[in-house]
C-alpha cells in the first residue's frame, strides 16, 4: 500500500504543476535577434504619453545627425499610448490613434528602417496597458501578426491590469517560477511571436516579479529587474544593489533590465549620469536613451557616445558582465559595491563606483582582480581614452567625485 499511498500524494502537486504551465507555449526567444543588450532611444521618459510620429521620427534623425547611429544606437521605440482605446470590432487588432500616427505604425517603420535604425513598439501582458489602452493578453497571436506585419523589431511587454485570476501563487507549480501565472502570460506572447517569420527583441517589463530572474532567458531577451526608474541618485543606486545580486544571470541573449536612461532628465549631477551610463554598460542591461536628444548637452552627449563603455557593453565574444570583487584584504562592504571586474576582447577592466558623499580615494589590489597578479601593469582611462603614465604594482589608488565611476582596461606591462 505504500505505493498508492505515495501516489496518492503526488498527485495533487503533479497536477498543480501541469494546470495552465503544462499547455503554454515554451517556444524561447528568437536567436536572429537581442543576442547583446538593446542600444537605442524609448518615448517614455521624455515625453510619457505626449507622443507623435514628428517626435519620433525626430529622434531617428537626431540618431543620425547626433552620431549616436554611428556609436550603435539602434532603436527607436514607442512606448505607451500609441494606440486608440479600443480595438477595430471586425479584426480585433489594435488601432493605432490617427491622430498621433496619421500614416500609421508601419509609416514610422518605413521612415526610421529608411534611416537603418530598428523600431520597437509596446504592449502588456494584461487586458489594458498602465495608461488604459488595449492590452494583448488573450491576443497574442492577433497582436504578435499585426506588429510584425508592421515591421516591428523590437516589444516592450508591460504588466499593468492583469486580472485576478492570473494572481501567483505563493510557490509556482514544481518550485519553477517559469511555471507561474506570471511567467505563462510572458510564455503566450513568447510564443506568437515565435510564430511570426519576423525575428522580434522582446522584453519582458515584469518590474523584478516572479524572480524573472530565473526564468526570463527561456522566454525573452531581456527583463526588467524593477519598477520604473526615476532621475535620482537613489534610483541608480537602488538598482544596482539588487541587480548585482543577480549577475549570474546575464549573458548573450540574456539581458537584467535596470529600465531606461534617465540622463537629460531631472538634476543627476555629471558624475551621477557617468556613473548611470557606466554602470549600466558595464553590468549589460539594455541602454534606451530618454530624454528630448535635441536638449541633450555636448557633456551629456560624450556621456552616452563614449566608445570604450560601449564597445565593453557591445562585445561580441565575452558576454559577462562585470562582478563586484573585493578591493583590498580589508576593504568594506558597502551596498551597492564599489569595485566591479570584467573581462572583454580588449583585456581586463577594473570599474569603481564612489557611492558616499564626498569625493574619496580608492584603492585596490592587482592581485585581488579575477586573472590580475603581482605583476606590473599599465593603465588606461576609458573615460579620455588615455594612458595612465608609469607602470603600476602591488596596488592602486585613484580620486572619484562623489557618485562618480573610474573606468580602466588593465594590462601587463612590457619589461
Ligand atoms: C483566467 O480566466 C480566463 C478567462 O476565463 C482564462 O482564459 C484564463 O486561462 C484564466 N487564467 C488562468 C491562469 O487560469
Ligand atoms: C525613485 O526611485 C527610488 C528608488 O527606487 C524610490 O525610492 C523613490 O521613491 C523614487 N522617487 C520617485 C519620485 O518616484
Ligand atoms: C596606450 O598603451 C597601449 C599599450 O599598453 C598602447 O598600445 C597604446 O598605443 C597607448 N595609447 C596611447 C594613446 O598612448
Amino acid at each position: 500500500m505504500l505505493f498508492t499511498l505515495l501516489s496518492g500524494l503526488a498527485l495533487p502537486s503533479l497536477a498543480a504543476a501541469a494546470g495552465i504551465s503544462a499547455s503554454a507555449p515554451t517556444a524561447g526567444p528568437s536567436k536572429s535577434t537581442g543576442k547583446l543588450p538593446a542600444l537605442g532611444w524609448n518615448t517614455w521618459n521624455a515625453y510619457a504619453c505626449d507622443i507623435s510620429d514628428s517626435k519620433i521620427i525626430a529622434a531617428a534623425n537626431q540618431f543620425v545627425s547626433l552620431g549616436l547611429k554611428d556609436a550603435g544606437y539602434q532603436y527607436v521605440n514607442i512606448d505607451d499610448c500609441w494606440a486608440e482605446k479600443t480595438r477595430d470590432s471586425n479584426t480585433k487588432q489594435i488601432v493605432p490613434d490617427p491622430t498621433k500616427f496619421p500614416n500609421g505604425i508601419s509609416g514610422v517603420a518605413n521612415s526610421i528602417h529608411a534611416l537603418g535604425l530598428k523600431i520597437g513598439i509596446y504592449s502588456d501582458a494584461g487586458t489594458e496597458t498602465c495608461a488604459g489602452y488595449p492590452g494583448s493578453l488573450g491576443y497574442e497571436e492577433i497582436d504578435a501578426a499585426t506588429f510584425t506585419g508592421w515591421g516591428i523589431d523590437y516589444l516592450k511587454y508591460d504588466n499593468c491590469n492583469v486580472p485576478s485570476n492570473w494572481t501567483d501563487a505563493a510557490i509556482p507549480p514544481g518550485g519553477d517560477w517559469y511555471n507561474s501565472n506570471s511567467a505563462v502570460r510572458y510564455r503566450q506572447m513568447a510564443g506568437a511571436l515565435a510564430d511570426q517569420t519576423r525575428p522580434v527583441q522582446f522584453e519582458l517589463c515584469i518590474w523584478g516579479q516572479a524572480e524573472v530572474w530565473t526564468w526570463g532567458a527561456r522566454v525573452g531577451h531581456s527583463w526588467r529587474m524593477s519598477t520604473d526608474a526615476n532621475a535620482t541618485w537613489s534610483y541608480i543606486s537602488n538598482i544596482i544593489a539588487i541587480n548585482v545580486q543577480h549577475l549570474s544571470s546575464v549573458g548573450f541573449y540574456s539581458h537584467n533590465d535596470m529600465d531606461m536612461m534617465e540622463i537629460g532628465n531631472g538634476d543627476l549631477t555629471t558624475e551621477e549620469q557617468r556613473t548611470h551610463f557606466a554602470a549600466w554598460a558595464f553590468l549589460k542591461s539594455p541602454i534606451l536613451l530618454g530624454t528630448d536628444l535635441n536638449k541633450l548637452s555636448t557633456t551629456q552627449l560624450a556621456i552616452i557616445k563614449n566608445a570604450e563603455l560601449l564597445a565593453f557593453h557591445q562585445d561580441s565574444t565575452f558576454s559577462g558582465p562585470a562582478v563586484p570583487f573585493t578591493a583590498t584584504a580589508n576593504a568594506p562592504v558597502t551596498s551597492p559595491p564599489e569595485y566591479y571586474a570584467g573581462t572583454s576582447t580588449k583585456g581586463t577592466h577594473v570599474f569603481i563606483i564612489n557611492t558616499g558623499s564626498s569625493p574619496a580615494t580608492k584603492k585596490f589590489s592587482f592581485a585581488n582582480v579575477p586573472g590580475l597578479g603581482s605583476g606590473k601593469y599599465t593603465l588606461h582611462d576609458m573615460w579620455t581614452g588615455l594612458n595612465i603614465s608609469g607602470t603600476h604594482s602591488g596596488s592602486y589608488s585613484v580620486k572619484v567625485a562623489t557618485h562618480d565611476t573610474a573606468a580602466f582596461l588593465i594590462e601587463a606591462a612590457e619589461y
